[in-house]
């Protein structure tokens, strides 16, 4: 297989020998340094006397300042949000519509964002457009089929959460802005591990949960707000969003102007002081194996699962275009059959509609693999 697959990551995580875990897309092991900076964290809280402004605002700007590396922006641009669903509903509060307009979204998106849209529909009058493909079509021919005057705001991923699909997002920004359309983007299942060139796509906002592939703890995501849009309105007033809060003596002198750039879209108790640690240590690892070389190394691996899994019989259930690190695969037996094999050999996939989806991430092994195939064999 190239790249060569040592094993040496692994041991960054409290992953058992037996056991292969390709569910990433659903939920990533915490690396240990990260389990050890949330007992640090914890710490600190169960002593409250010990926290600084380190804790508060500077520990928080270092998290900002990783993701906004790995975006290739400036730590303005980002805003700190508890969920994918809190910067969608940040970017829905701040987009317009109406009668006669469409939001597009592609067919079986994920929920956070199907509901963000039907509530955005809901208030301002537009209706949906959700987008299928056909099999052997692609996601992006398909989006771009469907994108015309009509369509005010285009919400697409740019890998399909099921099964892997890919969206062109370059091309699908390039037709969006043709009929000034916004563009809105849910980058959960892909960002960190896979290039994305914000500068050419130039979204209006970016959505990526912290604890799949960056790798960080639940309930620390990020939004990415375009420039044009980083004088609107948040989802809620807080107290530390405000310009100078870091001075605690002074906040009942209200102050109406927020701090600089995104960060006035920034979740209350953004400092999440047991956590924000954390999240920087996944942040620095995908910094330090740096997006391209991830990619690359994970689209040896399910390259390998693919062509196995093929020779097995298996279809693939991602079209003709999918991304390097996840791969879907129609299950031919119930997904029930199917989940008591996978539990006998100890390999943890996800069941994402009738496809078995599998992702692994840089702690994957060989061994790993043959024991998924081991798995799949039996399937068949
Ligand atoms: C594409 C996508 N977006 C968002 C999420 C998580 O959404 P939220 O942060 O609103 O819980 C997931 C989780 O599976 C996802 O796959």
């Amino acid at each position: 297989m190239t790249p060569a697959m040592p094993d040496d990551y692994r041991g960054l995580f409290d992953l058992p020998d037996d056991l292969a875990y390709f569910n990433c897309a659903s939920v990533a092991p915490l690396p240990r340094a990260a389990r050890r900076e949330i007992a640090a964290g914890a710490m600190r809280h169960a002593q409250p006397w010990s926290l600084t402004n380190t804790q508060w605002i500077d520990d928080v700007e270092e998290r900002r300042s990783l993701f906004a590396a790995l975006a290739g922006v400036g730590g303005d641009a980002i805003a700190l949000v508890p969920a994918a669903s809190y910067g969608l509903a940040t970017a829905a509060r701040n987009l317009d519509a109406g009668p006669g307009r469409f939001v597009l979204v592609p067919a079986d998106d994920f929920p956070s964002d199907v509901y963000t849209w039907r509530s955005f529909a809901a208030r301002t009058g537009c209706s949906i457009l959700t987008v299928g493909r056909d099999p052997d079509q692609d996601w992006t021919a398909a989006v771009l089929a469907a994108i015309d005057e009509r369509v005010a705001v285009v919400a697409v991923p740019n890998v399909h959460w099921t099964d892997g699909a890919l969206f062109d997002l370059e091309a699908i920004a390039a037709a969006a802005r043709d009929v000034g359309a916004r563009l809105v983007i849910d980058a959960s299942q892909s960002f960190g591990v896979m290039p994305l060139d914000l500068a050419a796509v130039r979204p209006d906002f970016l959505v990526a949960v912290g604890y799949k592939w960056l790798l960080g703890p639940y309930g620390l995501s990020y939004l990415y707000v375009a420039e044009d849009h980083r004088h609107g309105v948040p989802l809620e007033e807080n107290w530390i969003q405000r310009l100078g809060s870091e001075d605690f003596a002074r906040l009942v002198e209200y102050e109406d102007r927020y701090r600089p750039g995104a960060r006035r879209y920034d979740m209350g108790q953004r400092s999440a002081f047991e956590l924000t640690r954390a999240a920087s240590v996944g942040l620095r690892l995908i910094a330090e194996w740096e997006t391209a070389a991830i990619s690359e190394r994970l689209g040896a691996v399910t390259g390998r699962i693919e062509a196995a899994a093929k020779g097995l019989g298996l279809a693939t259930t991602s079209g003709p275009l999918r991304c390097p690190h996840i791969l879907g695969l129609a299950l031919p037996v119930p997904a029930s059959v199917a989940a008591a094999v996978f539990a006998r050999h100890n390999v943890h996939v996800g069941f994402r509609g009738p496809a078995v989806r599998i992702a692994p991430h840089m702690y994957t092994t060989e061994a790993d693999v043959e024991r998924l195939l081991g798995a799949l064999a039996e399937l068949v």
